[in-house]
């Protein structure tokens, strides 16, 4: 039985919601698309937002058999209790393990004696940032926190580009007069016009039926609303606007990595490979870089 929305926090209602549809199974499957090899030497992590980290915790498990330091970024006390707790569940005992109790935008990034990382996870939780702050965000961790060759992955929802499923959140927002919350082709606009170029992309469908999770699925659009709700019945008069007769909630959404930008890239092949066959082709590469960069200026 749901419960009532005044004894139901956040963190329960987002626990609610993620076993309530086939979220984790969809995931689960998301993660067995991407070649074990593309993350094959990474062994320090930074996750960004990872609430209770289940998802990046099997992303992890799945695909970074070596996972030596995990860091994560996380601004809810009640969260981190929860994600502790999953760590010690499901990765090894000897993994350096570290959560940082604050916003990411004030977070200083790694440090002691590594003080750079592989692989950086943000997902679903740009959704916080604004537009300034997001792009903040992409630049620390291209210029401070990743190493040369380092990825970041990103997962975001779809809303009204590439997909002709909008998002139910951004559907009761709009009804409602609040801020949207931003999808993945804007996100993957920003990075394209920052320089970073998107890599590898992975789409993705999940379903809940709104009659076991509308209470769960209101507290949480509650949460984050700008500006914020008195309670939650609007939220479900708008839920069952457009889901009742249906019954059937479809939400879609994107997991793709992100790579720094292109000279740097090349700059640092340059530096570590002697083969001359190679680094023929990294001159050429290069050339055809400087001609793109004539042509646009
Ligand atoms: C929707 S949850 C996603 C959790 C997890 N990453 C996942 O995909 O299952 C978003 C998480 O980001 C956290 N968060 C939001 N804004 C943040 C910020 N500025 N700094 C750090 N964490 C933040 C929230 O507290 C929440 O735990």
């Amino acid at each position: 039985m749901e419960k009532k929305e005044d004894d139901y926090s956040y963190g329960e209602a987002f626990r609610d919601f993620r076993t309530q549809g086939n979220v984790y199974e969809v995931y689960d499957k998301l993660y067995d698309e991407i070649d074990v090899h593309y993350l094959k030497d990474v062994e320090d992590v930074i996750v960004v937002g990872g609430g209770p980290a289940l998802s990046e915790l099997t992303f992890l498990k799945k695909l970074v058999k070596n996972v030596k330091r995990l860091t994560v970024i996380e601004k809810d006390p009640k969260f981190v209790e929860m994600m502790k707790k999953n760590v010690e569940r499901l990765l090894p005992y000897n993994l350096e393990f570290n959560c940082h109790l604050t916003m990411a935008q004030s977070w200083q990034g790694p440090s002691g004696d590594k003080p750079k990382t592989d692989l950086i996870l943000i997902f679903h939780s740009l959704y916080y940032f604004d537009e300034a702050e997001r792009k903040a965000l992409y630049d620390k961790c291209f210029n401070n926190w990743l190493n040369h060759n380092g990825k970041l992955f990103i997962k975001l929802h779809k809303d009204m580009n590439e997909t002709n499923i909008p998002y139910y959140v951004n559907n009761v927002f709009r009804e409602t007069k609040r801020k949207l919350y931003i999808e993945a082709y804007t996100v993957k606009r920003e990075l394209a016009e920052l320089g970073y170029s998107i890599d590898k992309v992975y789409p993705y469908q999940y379903y809940h039926d709104l009659k076991t999770c509308k209470q769960s699925m209101a507290r949480i659009i509650r949460q984050h609303a700008v500006p914020a709700y008195e309670d939650d019945s609007i939220i479900l008069q708008t839920l069952e606007k457009y889901y009742e007769a249906d019954g059937k909630i479809c939400t879609s959404g994107e997991l793709f990595s992100v790579l720094g930008k292109a000279g740097t890239y090349i700059k640092d092949l340059q530096l570590k490979k002697e083969n001359t066959d190679f680094l023929f082709m990294v001159a050429f590469d290069t050339e055809v870089l400087f001609q793109s960069e004539i042509c646009l200026s």
